[in-house]
């Protein structure tokens, strides 16, 4: 385990906010975990690529940045194939290596920025495809009890954009996942984005292959890449509304864009909520809301971190005076 000279965080959150921390770690290889558990860490914050965060200013602890690397095949049947990705490896590059070993579930969730220790904490989903529906078991150092606990994923409380590791954050670090992926095309191809980009490329029987493209293509197309306008991805989760809620809101607006989702649960599209409040493209000195996509808040130059938050608070704000609807950030908000 490494200590890093720098204390600057700037690198390592993808809305490329200016923050220091007291010291940054970085953990390359798991014999390095006894080490690190023996310091007096301040406040010690695990972050993976920081594609997740927003920090509003300093963060006043040490960050652990978790850099172990590899993916491996640990078992297989005739039908499927269980690897192990530990939790630096990039998540991108993991569905990658999946397509290469013709193992198949995740196509959908391509280009998602970030490691892929971070994809249980918000269980990641795009496109009908959650990461909760290939997830096996996620080992994890256990910060209460100091020591690793291998945890099945029935008992990771996966739900929306929430999990076991999100609602008890400082308490476990994920070290690797395990995913169960399918040795024949296991493809889901209900999203009508996916679908209309497979018939706009000519292709009538997909290979996981070309998922992958549309998927990757439907992204480029829909969300601003973080390497050029810095973004934490969608800033608000999909609010959910009872029925009653639902009736007001559509006698209102007939046109409300609504998923049932359990019984007398319906979600509702936040970036339509926002943009009809006004703040589609909208800036305020660098902060500002994508031009293509209303739920994505960008940095587009030297933005602080709080600069940020304000936006977001107005645009929360906003949607709660119009709609009655509370907008929940979807990234860890910091410190
Ligand atoms: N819409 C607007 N204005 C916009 C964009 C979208 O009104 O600027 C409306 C449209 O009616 C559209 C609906 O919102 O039908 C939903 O939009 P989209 O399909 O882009 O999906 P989303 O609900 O905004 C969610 C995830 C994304 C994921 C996509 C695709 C959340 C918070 N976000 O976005 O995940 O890529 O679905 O499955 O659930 C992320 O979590 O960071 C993320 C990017």
């Amino acid at each position: 385990m490494q200590e890093l000279a720098s204390k600057q965080l700037r690198e390592h959150n993808s809305l490329a906010v200016v923050a220091n921390c007291q010291r940054l770690f970085a953990l390359e290889q798991i014999n390095d975990l006894p080490a690190l558990t023996q310091l007096k860490l301040e406040q010690p914050l695990m972050l993976g690529a920081g594609t997740n965060i927003l920090l509003r200013a300093d963060y006043p602890g040490d960050v652990i940045l978790n850099r172990l690397q590899g993916r491996q095949i640990i078992d297989a049947t005739d039908k499927h194939a269980f690897v192990r990705i530990q939790a630096g490896a990039d998540w991108h590059k993991t569905v990658l290596w999946a397509l290469d070993k013709e193992l198949s579930g995740i196509e959908n969730l391509a280009l998602i920025p970030g490691t892929a220790g971070a994809a249980p904490v918000q269980n990641i989903g795009a496109y009908g495809v959650n990461l909760s529906d290939s997830l096996e078991l996620v080992e994890v150092w256990d910060r209460q009890r100091k020591q690793a606990l291998m945890l099945k994923a029935a008992n990771c409380k996966l739900g929306y954009r929430d999990s076991l590791f999100k609602q008890q954050i400082d308490r476990y670090w994920i070290l690797n996942l395990t995913l169960k992926l399918s040795r024949k095309p296991k493809l889901r191809l209900n999203y009508s984005g996916i679908k209309q980009q497979l018939l706009a490329n000519g292709i009538e029987n997909p290979r996981p292959e070309d998922v992958v493209t549309a998927v990757c293509q439907l992204r480029k197309r829909k969300l601003p890449d973080p390497a050029k306008h810095p973004n934490a991805g969608s800033f608000f989760k999909n609010p959910m509304v009872t029925d009653t809620q639902l009736k007001r809101l559509l006698n209102q607006y007939p046109d409300l864009p609504h998923w049932p989702e359990t019984e007398n649960q319906t979600k509702l599209a936040a970036a339509w909520l926002i943009e009809r409040c006004g703040f589609k493209g909208k800036r305020v000195g660098a902060a500002g809301i994508a031009t293509n996509h209303a739920l994505v808040l960008v940095n587009y130059g030297q933005a602080t971190g709080s600069e940020l938050w304000q936006l977001a608070a107005t645009v929360q704000a906003a949607v709660l005076q119009r709609f009655e609807v509370k907008l929940e950030p979807e990234p860890r908000i910091l410190p």
